[in-house]
């Protein structure tokens, strides 16, 4: 039977677990740190003599680390990508604002062990010898904020954080930055603008990539708290240990939120890979299955931007055999195991491990128009594309709600996700807004043609 495997959430939620730094350090909190600190310069795998950071830094180049925050991207590449010969200094953000429909990992982390994201960021910023840090901390978190404020004073009383940390000579200074609840800002160039006191609008990739150009065009490092998180781990684990977890490509272990009609909603910490969608609805030890009577019906398997998975659908995977030859093999989008590469491979995200759960009693087109709403909302409306096309689909859903769906409207709602689609925006919230569109309209084509009376493929037709 699959079980969870808690790494992070080790000690959250146990019986007199507090926020606070005396209970983290009874629980061996700040060992990591204070053994990382007196590291020596060694020799490397490649014979070359590496400094106690870059020998930090091999560590999680070594644990194949991946990032928490949605795009899975490897942490130990990012750091690499750092300029470090511009002689700017070197700045670290935690990307705090989760904001993505369905995710609330990183909030039992913010509100429940502050002190390890405080132990990995400091270990992080040590690694990468930067002095200044930011937590960009969700306008919602207001309690959250006031944890961590409190973590961070705690902190600095005991000679984590300041000047001189451990008497080892490394300065650090960490500040907590509250959004305004936009999720816009959750993406990492929109989010340095907030930072800087700007509307948050998304920087241009190229050049503005934050390694390079980042906070007040500083390198600098976007990483998210279960990452950073992650990063205790592997440093206290070893890289070669941390990359014995999970599956390959697909390291460690990583939390997933499950909500929606489940009988058991909440976050649990699996080994990346090992278990599947099925036994993460199903199973007792996680969603244990819908309520009685009910119908699975669809899966939303990485937050509201990812496309979603009709029940019974089978999907394309390249073959493990290797005398396959990588042919694809059809499998029931149930039974793939829950990582990165793999529900991509089946043409989804897994995205911050938000897996929200439809039953037979969910309208798809509710469902949809409730999602489209958020979006045009939190479109940032510096695109085009993006600001009009999000608003339109958002306009047509609650048209089909009311029951004045036209028969063109299916065509149209794919028309429009289209064309905001496919690159034609600064940043990725426009195929976030896309592919659910996308997604929901060609998978529950009988649900959106009733609604509307209409025929999806047909030539859309006047007024
Ligand atoms: C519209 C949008 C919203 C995002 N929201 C978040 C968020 O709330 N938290 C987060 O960590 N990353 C979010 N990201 C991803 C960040 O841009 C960035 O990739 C991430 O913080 C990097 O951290 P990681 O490498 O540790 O995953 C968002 C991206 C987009 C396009």
């Amino acid at each position: 039977m699959a079980a969870e495997r808690r790494l992070i959430l080790r000690h959250i939620d146990q019986p007199g677990y507090t926020p606070d730094i005396d209970c983290y350090r009874r629980h061996g909190g700040y060992k990591t740190l204070e053994k990382a600190l007196r590291l020596e310069a060694a020799e490397g795998p490649d014979g070359r003599r590496l400094t106690p950071q870059e020998r930090l830094r091999q560590e999680v180049a070594v644990s194949q680390l991946r990032g928490r925050g949605g795009a899975g991207f490897p942490t130990g590449l990012k750091w690499s990508l750092v300029d470090r010969t511009s002689g700017k200094p070197i700045h670290l953000i935690c990307n705090a604002d989760e904001s993505e429909p369905g995710a609330f990992k990183d909030r039992q982390i913010l509100y429940k062990d502050p002190h390890q994201l405080l132990e990995g960021m400091i270990l992080a910023c040590y690694a990468n010898e930067a002095h200044q840090a930011w937590i960009y901390i969700r306008g919602e978190f207001i309690q959250g904020a006031r944890i961590l404020e409190k973590a961070l004073e705690e902190a600095r009383r005991a000679g984590f954080l300041g000047n001189n940390i451990l008497g080892s000579g490394y300065d650090l200074e960490i500040h907590i930055h509250r959004g305004a609840g936009a999720y816009i800002c959750g993406e990492e160039t929109a989010l340095i603008e907030s930072l800087e006191g700007r509307r948050p609008y998304p920087r241009v990739k190229p050049p503005f990539y934050p390694t390079v150009f980042g906070l007040y065009q500083c390198p600098t490092i976007v990483n998210n708290v279960e990452t950073l998180c992650a990063v205790k781990h592997v440093i206290e684990m070893g890289g070669a240990e941390y990359a014995k977890l999970g599956s390959p490509n697909n390291t460690g272990t990583r939390i997933v939120c499950l909500s929606g009609c489940v009988r058991r909603p909440g976050y649990y910490e699996i080994e990346t890979g090992k278990v599947t969608l099925r036994e993460l609805i199903f199973e007792e030890s996680f969603g244990g299955g819908l309520r009685e009577g009910r119908r699975l019906k669809a899966v939303i398997p990485g937050g509201v931007s990812s496309r979603v998975f009709r029940a019974g659908e089978k999907v394309k995977l390249p073959s493990s055999d290797p005398s396959e030859q990588g042919a694809a093999r059809a499998v029931d989008a149930l039974d793939i195991p829950y990582d990165f590469t793999t529900v991509a491979a089946a043409g989804s995200m897994s995205g911050a491990g938000a897996i929200i759960v439809l039953d037979d009693t969910v309208s798809m087109v509710e469902a949809l128009a409730n999602i489209a709403e958020f979006f045009a909302h939190e479109s940032c409306g510096q695109c085009v594309p993006c600001r009009e096309g999000s608003f339109w689909i958002s306009e047509i859903l609650r048209r089909i709600l009311r029951g004045e769906g036209r028969p063109q409207d299916p065509d149209e709602l794919l028309r429009i996700a289209r064309n905001i689609a496919g690159g034609k925006t600064v940043c990725a919230f426009g195929d976030a807004c896309a592919r659910p569109v996308e997604s929901f309209v060609t998978k529950f084509e009988e649900e959106f043609r009733a609604a509307c009376g209409a025929r999806i493929g047909a030539p859309a037709g006047g007024e």
